[in-house]
């Protein structure tokens, strides 16, 4: 009988014999076994194929849930870079759809995917495009699993809405989705910090005052171009980095020696004036961010679920580690590093409730 809720137990995809209780006999055999064995290796030393930003390595205990309930499911990864973690999924039997806006990361995945054996690849499909104006109508309520891990917190409000709606379309009614995130969702209750993350991640120019917040947020020692123009220096290093929708921190060395002291100046005496309001965040952004998450997070995701028919059924914290953790069992969850939502569809009166797929 299969564990309906996510496992606590420390779970090595990395190990033969637990890979292998994860796949169909017919993947036992040496030669496919390899295959499946050298992608989950690279997931577990977090050596992801993906170039278009940061990634987070899938969360052992989630992916583990995942290949146990893939056979014969429909799973889709809504901007899922490389996707190593479907190709795993694929081969412990189900269908999938990895999506991403960068045909790049698509190209990565099915490169990787002909690594697998024939019969595993051909249950491997993309879907390039923008996951939040996504176009499924042939997937629509027949999706078994769906997982977005690490994109929608740099999403705005409305995107967000979008983004719930659709799982709503893609779900079977006994489908659940499975969302992680590492920023607070909650712009309403804790604008600044959301808006810090988002103005940074989209690529739009942050102003003077967002650049500072953010400094204070980061304990970053940084500067500016001008008001509108920013650059800044993360972890106390003398190294500026740009970002760009989806991208990843770039160095941009060269930006940084261009920039006047009049700048660095500038920000600096600002820092100082608000002291006061970032006294709390001490420890920069980790504390900030896991404090807001831990809190506000659940009644994000509840909000957000209840407004398209939807219901939390379980949230996990992610510790630093990348392994779930539950806040009955251990301390350190109260300090994640990213939230884990369930969420499946509520059932409608003349259906039972859902449990797994
Ligand atoms: C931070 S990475 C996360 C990748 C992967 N899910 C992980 O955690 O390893 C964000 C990914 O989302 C993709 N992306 C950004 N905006 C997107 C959008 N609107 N629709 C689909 N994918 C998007 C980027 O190309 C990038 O691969």
């Amino acid at each position: 009988m299969l564990e309906v809720n996510l496992s606590s137990k420390f779970i090595n995809l990395t190990e033969p014999g637990e890979l292998a209780s994860h796949l169909p006999p017919e993947m036992h055999e040496p030669k496919s076994l390899q295959s499946v064995a050298s992608i989950a290796q690279r997931i577990s030393s977090h050596q992801l194929l993906s170039s278009g930003g940061k990634s987070h390595p899938m969360i052992p205990e989630l992916l583990s849930y995942v290949m146990h309930h893939a056979s014969g499911q429909v799973i889709v990864d809504l901007g899922a870079g490389s996707g190593e973690e479907m190709l795993l999924a694929a081969a412990a039997g189900a269908t999938v759809y990895i999506n991403d806006i960068s045909e790049q990361e698509l190209q990565t995945a099915m490169k990787l995917a002909k690594t697998l054996p024939p019969n595993i690849y051909k249950r491997i499909h993309t879907i390039a495009g923008d996951c939040f104006e996504l176009q499924t109508h042939d997937l629509e309520g027949k999706v078994g699993i769906l997982i977005c891990r690490n994109l929608i917190q740099y999403a705005n409000t409305a995107q967000q809405n979008k983004f719930f709606a659709i799982i709503a379309k893609l779900l079977q009614p006994q489908g659940q989705a499975f969302i992680i995130t590492e920023a607070d969702l909650n712009n309403e209750e804790k604008p600044f910090l959301f808006n810090a993350t988002q103005v940074v991640a989209s690529g739009m120019r942050a102003n003077f005052l967002q650049t500072s917040l953010l400094l204070g947020v980061y304990e970053a020692t940084a500067t500016a171009h001008d008001d509108e123009n920013v650059s800044w220096t993360k972890g106390r290093k003398d190294v500026v980095y740009s970002r760009s929708f989806g991208a990843g921190w770039v160095e941009q060395q060269q930006v940084f020696q261009q920039m006047g002291q009049e700048n660095t100046l500038k920000i600096k005496q600002l820092i100082k004036e608000k002291k006061e309001e970032f006294k709390s965040f001490k420890a920069g952004l980790v504390s900030a961010a896991t404090a807001s998450l831990y809190k506000f997070g659940p009644k994000a995701f509840a909000l957000l679920s209840s407004m398209h028919g939807l219901q939390v059924q379980e949230i996990r914290y992610v510790t630093r580690d990348y392994h779930l953790l539950n806040p009955q069992e251990d301390p350190r969850a109260h300090n994640p590093t990213l939230i884990c939502a369930r969420i499946c569809p509520r059932p409608r009166a003349d259906q039972p409730a859902s449990a797994s797929p």
